[in-house]
C-alpha cells in the first residue's frame, strides 16, 4: 500500500471509531435522560389523584422517592401520625364552616348563651392569630396558651356532664373528610398503627370517631381529655395541655408509644397547621416520612410556606383521596 492509501485507511478508521464513540455517548445520554425523567414521575404521574388542582408539590422527585420507600417497607413498617380538627374532619361543606371538637361544645345546649358568646368572642380573638401568616409559631405560642386556658376555664364553669357528650356530637354538623371509611378500614385491615394527635377535646374526638364507626383497635388518641368528678361533672383537664403549637413537647411525652413501634420507621404524617409538623418528633427511628398538609384557610398567603414545609399540600381539599391513593399503593 502506498503512503496515501495508508493515510486514507487511517483517517477512515479513526472517523469510524469517532462515530462509534459519539454514538455510544449519545445513546447513553438519551438513556440516562429517559431514566431520570421516568424516575421523577414514575408513580405519582400514574396516579390520577395527583392531577387534581388541589395538589401542590414543591419537589416531586423527593415525594416519589419517599413513596417508593414507603411501598418497599409495606404494612409492617408503616405508621400514621395525624392531626384531627380540619385534617381528618372537614373544614367546610358547601362554603359553610364545620365545627372543631371545641366548637361542638360551644354550639351545643350544654353551655349557656352567655358562655357561648364568650367562647365565640375568644375564637374571634385568637383564631386569626392561630392562622396569621405574618407571625412566627413562637410569637403565636403564648396566645394559644391564653386561648386554651380561658376556653377550658369557661367549660369547667359550665359543669359539663359526661353523659351529654354523645348527644352533642350527634346533633352537631361535624363531618369527617370524604373517604374516611376507606382510610380507617384499610389501616385497620393491615394493622397499621394510627396515632391521632389533637389539640382538640379528646372525649369529643373519641365520640366522633366512635359514632362514625371507625374507632378501631389500631387507633390511639392523644388529646386534651376531660377530668370528671364521681357524678360525671367536668372538674378540669387531665395531663399537660396540648395546644396547636406545642405538639413537639406532647410528641416527646409519648416516646413510650413510639418505642413500642420501633420497627415502624415509615411514617405518613397528616396535618393542617404548621404546628402539626412536629407531631413525629417522638419517633426514634424515622426511615421515610411523608408529610401531607391540608391548607384550608388563607390559602394564597400561606401556600408558599406550606409547600416549603409539607411534601404534599392539599389546598381546600375536603377529601382523603390523596392519602388513600398512597395507602392503596403501600398496602
Ligand atoms: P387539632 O389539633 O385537632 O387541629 O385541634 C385544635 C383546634 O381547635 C385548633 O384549630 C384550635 C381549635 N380550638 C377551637 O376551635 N376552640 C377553642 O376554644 C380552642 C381552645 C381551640
Ligand atoms: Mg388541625
Amino acid at each position: 500500500m502506498d503512503r496515501n492509501a495508508v493515510v486514507k485507511v487511517g483517517a477512515m478508521a479513526s472517523a469510524t471509531v469517532c462515530a462509534l464513540f459519539g454514538g455510544v455517548v449519545f445513546a447513553q445520554y438519551i438513556f440516562t435522560k429517559k431514566q431520570r425523567a421516568g424516575k421523577k414521575t414514575k408513580i405519582i404521574e400514574m396516579m390520577p389523584e395527583f392531577e387534581k388542582n388541589t395538589v401542590h408539590i414543591r419537589d416531586p422527585e423527593r415525594v416519589e422517592q419517599i413513596i417508593c420507600g414507603l411501598i418497599k417497607g409495606g404494612a409492617s413498617k408503616l405508621q400514621i401520625i395525624t392531626d384531627f380538627d380540619m385534617t381528618l374532619s372537614r373544614f367546610a361543606v358547601n362554603g359553610k364552616r364545620c365545627p372543631s371538637c371545641h366548637n361542638i361544645i360551644d354550639n351545643s345546649k350544654l353551655v349557656t348563651d352567655d358562655c357561648r358568646k364568650k367562647l365565640v368572642h375568644l375564637k374571634e380573638t385568637y383564631y386569626p392569630i392561630e392562622i396569621d401568616p405574618h407571625l412566627t409559631m413562637e410569637e403565636k405560642y403564648p396566645f394559644m396558651v391564653e386561648w386554651y386556658f380561658k376556653s377550658h376555664t369557661l367549660l369547667v364553669e359550665q359543669r359539663l356532664e359526661k353523659d351529654k357528650l354523645p348527644e352533642a356530637v350527634r346533633e352537631s354538623d361535624v363531618s369527617l373528610k370524604e373517604g374516611y371509611e376507606q382510610f380507617f378500614d384499610r389501616l385497620h385491615q393491615h394493622s397499621v398503627p394510627v396515632f391521632i394527635f389533637s389539640a382538640g377535646l379528646g372525649d369529643v374526638l373519641e365520640e366522633i370517631i366512635r359514632q362514625a364507626g371507625v374507632y378501631h383497635p389500631n387507633v390511639k388518641v392523644v388529646s386534651n381529655f376531660m377530668d370528671f368528678d364521681d357524678n360525671g361533672v367536668l372538674k378540669g383537664f387531665k395531663g399537660e395541655l396540648i395546644h396547636v403549637y406545642n405538639k413537639h413537647d406532647g410528641a416527646l411525652r409519648n416516646t413510650e408509644y413510639f418505642k413500642q413501634l420501633k420497627d415502624n420507621g415509615n411514617i405518613i404524617l397528616l396535618g393542617d397547621s404548621l404546628g402539626d409538623l412536629t407531631m413525629a418528633d417522638g419517633v426514634p427511628n424515622v426511615e421515610n416520612i411523608l408529610k401531607i398538609g391540608y391548607l384550608n384557610d388563607k390559602v394564597e398567603e400561606l401556600l408558599e410556606k406550606y409547600m416549603d414545609s409539607y411534601d404534599i399540600v392539599l389546598a381546600r381539599d375536603e377529601t382523603l383521596e390523596v392519602p388513600n391513593s398512597i395507602l392503596q399503593k403501600i398496602l
